[in-house]
């Protein structure tokens, strides 16, 4: 505490708090009905959606994205510095990898996990073309752990990625051991409160599930940026 009165930065290798490791009873997994983008798993009540294949690439690359989606608005409210390590999980393309590198400089480093090799083998060709590769690791990942180091991250990005998780709990406690203390968690769905945003619903979340979903982990809510057309910004953060 003194230090931070002080304005002293506390030391970078300042241990971050213990996480549980069992999974407690109201993070349990349920099999039910399988409806048709679904997998016929449930976590909080919740079908998990299929994942992404590799085809959608173009629809992710579209021209129009960053209109209907006001990409620019989000990359502005994730407010980067030079020099940030910062997760893209869930890269794909690299759509927001590239974006995000300019912005962390060189001196940043940007990890870009997929669990699909053709997703990082394209996105790496996509960084080699933006002149960002020197700082982007691509990282392949399982479906329950994202191979990050231990409170290595100021900030981990998941765009339209967490609601296709084939292990939430797991992924998100990995997460959550990657941040850095105060590091922060963004998480951006599509919102599913608004019937008017043009997406099949388990590809949407509300605001109050995702929140119940985090609930058991070490990280607080702390706001949901509302600039976006068709999506929530919802920033967890870790204790400092
Ligand atoms: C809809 S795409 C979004 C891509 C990118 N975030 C964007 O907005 O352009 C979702 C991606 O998440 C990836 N994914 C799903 N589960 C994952 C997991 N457990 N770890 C890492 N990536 C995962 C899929 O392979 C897919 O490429």
């Amino acid at each position: 505490m003194a230090a931070m009165l002080l304005g002293i930065a506390p030391a970078a290798s300042a241990a971050a708090p213990a996480i549980a490791e069992g999974r407690p009873a109201e993070a349990r997994y349920e099999n039910g009905r399988r409806t048709r983008d679904g997998i016929g798993k449930y976590y909080f009540g919740r079908e998990i959606s299929q994942v992404m294949g590799h085809q959608g690439a173009g629809w992710l690359e579209r021209p129009e994205r960053e209109q209907e989606e006001r990409t620019d608005l989000l990359l502005e409210a994730l407010k980067l510095r030079p020099g940030d390590t910062v997760a893209d999980i869930g890269a794909g393309s690299g759509y927001f990898t590239w974006r995000m590198a300019q912005k962390v400089g060189p001196t940043g480093v940007i990890h870009a996990v997929e669990i699909q090799q053709v997703f990082l083998d394209l996105l790496m060709v996509n960084m080699e073309r933006r002149g960002v590769a020197d700082r982007v690791r691509p990282v392949l990942g399982t479906i329950d752990d994202p191979r990050l180091p231990e409170a290595s991250c100021d900030l981990i990005l998941l765009v339209d990625v967490y609601h296709e998780f084939d292990h939430p709990f797991e992924m998100a406690r990995a997460m959550a051991r990657a941040l850095k203390p105060g590091g922060r968690l963004v998480l951006v769905e599509y919102r599913g409160e608004d019937p008017e945003v043009p997406i099949k619903p388990l590809h949407k979340m509300t605001e109050a599930q995702v929140r119940r979903e985090f609930s058991v982990h070490p990280v607080r809510f702390e706001r949901n940026i509302d600039v976006l057309p068709r999506q929530h910004i919802l920033i967890f953060r870790r204790d400092p």
